[in-house]
């Protein structure tokens, strides 16, 4: 026993050490946030096979740094390539904690502290947002959340097909706009709408859905025989990062009778801000919420509530009641499972329980008004810079913008332009890619390919913001 207490001591200890050394290495001015390596080369370097017999922990801890390094730091000030960004000290201890418990959500019997802990972050997170009375879940990622509440919308309009299949569904159909994120395509495929039966609806020139296209659009489907049952607004879309407007929509909803989700993987954060939560005004009148912590709120990957306004649907639409499982009187039970499309459920609450505990709503606010107050700024450095330009009004945490190289200034805008422009910021990227100092993604905006900046990280200064755009602007000066 005592040789296995002094074993646990070592490798926790060691594990924590390196993972210290690792974060505050983030701010160290001359760590890239990448080293760029060819697979081919990377598995050179690393020799990532799996042994027939155990090693000890201790040569396995000593090979952790070489990965660590050769791993994208998504912690690191210089990284906006994706939706999230930095590192929150008290969520990684939770993260530590949900491994070290290895439990499952399903039951309260298993879990009964977290359960209550996601219980208590659905109603909180549900108030926010305007659901006092509403229920929700966790689940692994926005993605999956968006598909349960598709599912949800379908069961609840159409009941029987949880039942008796498709052959009881007749042809449904919802809307999302054009900008909304891919996985409520893959929603409407998964729930036998097919691709097809999500329609996109056009959005403005800041990437907002436009309510009036919605209102023909769903006239036009009802005058082809279709059942429209659904809209999703997207808060905070994924490349612009547009709010689409809730009001008009939601008027809309509750005059055809559609579900009303809201898609604020990315959006629900501004919940906390005096100054920005207006951005979701509307959103009481939402019947499901989609928010991902793991976004904006900086908790590790994977951290999403499904919210609903009404206690119920999502019971209604997912229990199976597997009496193998779930043992409690279902009247007063606590057991979570038959919310969720999962069985077995990461305890993923337990992260942000620890990492609200450590901010609370006025760290959270004091976080989405500087991320929010960045991007601003870094709006008005493009503006301000001839060598840059804006391709839309950023409104919130996302701009998008293209470098233009001093050749390209005085050409005409048009399809030769946007063509020269294409080409730049493709090899633009990957000059900075192969620099390693900052880490910034494209996606085509208008058919063109476009830099999206998402400001997620709560180190970011100004001046992490300028340097960067003078590093573009000498990696693409001969461009
Ligand atoms: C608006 C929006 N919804 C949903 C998702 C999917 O979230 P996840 O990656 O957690 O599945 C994303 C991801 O980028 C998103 O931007």
């Amino acid at each position: 026993m005592a040789l296995l207490h002094t074993e646990i001591d070592f490798v926790l200890q060691e594990a924590a050490r390196i993972a210290a050394e690792y974060l505050k290495e983030h701010h160290d001015p001359g760590k890239r946030v990448l080293r760029a390596t060819s697979p081919a080369k990377l598995q050179q370097e690393l020799d990532l096979g799996l042994p027939a017999q155990g090693r000890p922990m201790e040569s396995i801890l000593g090979e952790l740094p070489q990965w660590l390094d050769r791993s994208v730091r998504t912690g690191h000030p210089g990284f906006f390539n994706q939706l999230f960004g930095g590192y929150d000290l008290a969520a990684i201890v939770g993260e530590w904690m949900t491994a070290i418990l290895n439990s499952s959500m399903y039951t309260y019997e298993v879990a009964p502290v977290a359960t209550l802990m996601e219980t208590a972050l659905i109603r909180r997170m549900g108030g926010l947002a305007g659901f006092p009375d509403g229920e929700g879940v966790f689940a692994p990622g926005g993605s999956i959340s968006n598909l349960m509440a598709v599912l949800a919308a379908r069961n609840t309009c159409r009941p029987q097909v949880k039942q008796k299949g498709l052959q009881a569904q007749d042809r449904l159909v919802m809307f999302a706009s054009a900008d909304a994120h891919y996985s409520l395509k893959r929603a409407a495929s998964i729930v036998g709408l097919g691709v097809e039966g999500l329609r996109p609806v056009p959005v403005d020139e800041v990437g907002r859905m436009q309510p009036e296209a919605l209102a023909e659009m769903v006239d036009q489907a009802k005058a082809e025989g279709l059942q429209p049952f659904m809209v999703a607004a997207t808060c905070s879309t994924t490349v612009p990062g547009a709010f689409d407007p809730i009001p008009p929509i939601a008027d809309l909803a509750e005059r055809h009778g559609l579900w009303l989700h809201l898609d604020a993987s990315m959006g629900g954060t501004v919940l906390f801000s005096e100054t920005h939560r207006s951005l979701m005004q509307g959103s009481e009148r939402a019947d499901s919420i989609t928010w991902n912590p793991h976004k904006m709120m900086g908790v590790p990957l994977t951290c999403s509530a499904l919210l609903l306004r009404r206690q119920g649907d999502l019971a209604a639409s997912n229990a199976l009641h597997a009496d193998y499982l779930f043992h409690d009187d279902p009247e007063v039970s606590c057991d979570l499972g038959d919310l969720s499309i999962q069985c077995g459920r990461r305890m993923d609450a337990i992260k942000l329980w620890l990492s609200w505990q450590a901010h609370g709503d006025s760290g959270y606010r004091q976080r989405v008004d500087h991320l929010l107050s960045m991007a601003s700024c870094f709006r008005d450095m493009i503006a301000a810079r001839p060598a840059f330009k804006l391709v839309m009004e950023p409104q919130s945490f996302n701009v998008c913008f293209h470098y233009v190289p001093e050749r390209l200034r005085s050409m005409a805008p048009g399809e030769a332009r946007n063509a020269q422009l294409e080409v730049v910021t493709l090899a633009l990227r990957d000059r900075l890619i192969a620099s390693g100092r900052h880490m910034i993604n494209f996606a085509p905006v208008r058919g063109v390919a476009t830099f999206r900046m998402v400001v997620a990280n709560p180190q970011v200064e100004e001046s992490t913001l300028r340097q960067f755009l003078d590093e573009m602007e000498v990696l693409g000066a001969d461009l």
